[in-house]
């Protein structure tokens, strides 16, 4: 008898030792998607003594909401969020930190409570101004003085649609540039595709620029330009301009397709953990930490570049 209590006792200590984390991932929408999932997923092993409660949201807010209260019901010691919109929050937010439970958040941002112990994620503001000052650039460059500008949004009411879509929109003002029309791809291909086939046949001829608010709105649009017998690129007549730089935009670059493309990083698996271990030990954690990010254009050697891509 006492062997089993001692072994029951050696099996509650191993248990202890084990970090139970929550993760409502937004969904499987984008190729930067499957690498934010990816850098949780192998950093949170059990070999790293982590055990992984995964939800994929599948872009629905109501899923979400209902994963982070399971996450409450079975007592994980931290949750992290992905928030799929920045609005709605403060209420379940509430309840984890009545429970107890420190809750991380990636990406993008939670907008109406500030009941999270640390964010880490990207500028998107930035990054719509920085897409905006490279399109200014390259226009005078090639001398286009007349811009036209039709928009495939991401997913309306996520922070990283609401940053691109202002710091953009900032440039486009400043320079009297014409945004012919802004609708939501829901960051997805397909999405991508399906808002471009409706602006060919409604704007056919009134545009030159399109500015995809992820990589995969753009492959999308991409085919569809390509469908209706148009080009795109640096030697054709329509500038195409994305975010995120996964790897297959460095294809697309390659083969003439994108014209430039705004990184967005998504490997945040080691900076939770960092985190976590932090708090593990009592340390006190950056509220806010934005991570550093960079652009790339057709005018770089991109085939260097995606030998050391790392998604
Ligand atoms: O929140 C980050 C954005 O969400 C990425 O740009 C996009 O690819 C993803 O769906």
């Amino acid at each position: 008898a006492a062997d089993a209590s001692d072994a029951a006792d050696a099996a509650d200590a191993a248990d202890g030792d084990v970090i139970k984390i929550g993760f409502a991932q937004v969904g499987h929408e984008s190729d930067w998607r499957t690498a934010s999932t990816n850098s949780a997923q192998s950093i949170f092993s059990a070999e790293n003594g982590y055990d992984l409660q995964f939800v994929d949201c599948d872009q629905d807010s109501a899923v979400q909401l209902e994963a982070v209260r399971g996450f409450i019901e079975q007592d994980v010691d931290y949750i992290i969020i992905d928030p799929i919109v920045s609005t709605g929050w403060d209420t379940v937010l509430t309840e984890c930190e009545e429970a107890g439970i420190p809750v991380i958040v990636i990406d993008r941002t939670i907008d109406d409570s500030d009941k999270y112990i640390s964010w880490v994620g990207s500028n998107f503001k930035n990054e719509g101004l920085a897409a905006g000052e490279w399109l200014k650039a390259y226009t005078d460059a090639k001398g286009i003085s007349d811009v036209n500008v039709l928009v495939i949004e991401g997913t309306t009411g996520a922070s990283a649609q609401i940053g691109r879509t202002d710091g953009f929109k900032e440039i486009a003002d400043a320079n009297g540039w014409n945004i012919l029309d802004s609708q939501t791809g829901d960051f997805t291909q397909a999405g991508g595709q399906e808002v471009m086939e409706s602006y060919i046949k409604s704007y056919e001829g009134q545009f030159n620029v399109v500015v995809c608010q992820n990589d995969n709105e753009a492959f999308g649009a991409i085919d569809a330009i390509h469908a209706a017998g148009k080009t795109c690129g640096p030697d054709g007549d329509i500038i195409v301009v994305s975010f995120d730089s996964v790897k297959a935009a460095f294809e697309s670059m390659i083969a003439g397709d994108l014209n430039a493309t705004f990184e967005c990083n998504p490997l945040h698996g080691p900076r939770v953990a960092e985190i976590i271990q932090k708090l593990e030990k009592g340390e006190e954690v950056e509220k806010i930490q934005y991570v550093d990010e960079a652009y790339f254009d057709t005018s770089m050697d991109l085939e260097e570049i995606l030998k050391t891509r790392a998604y």
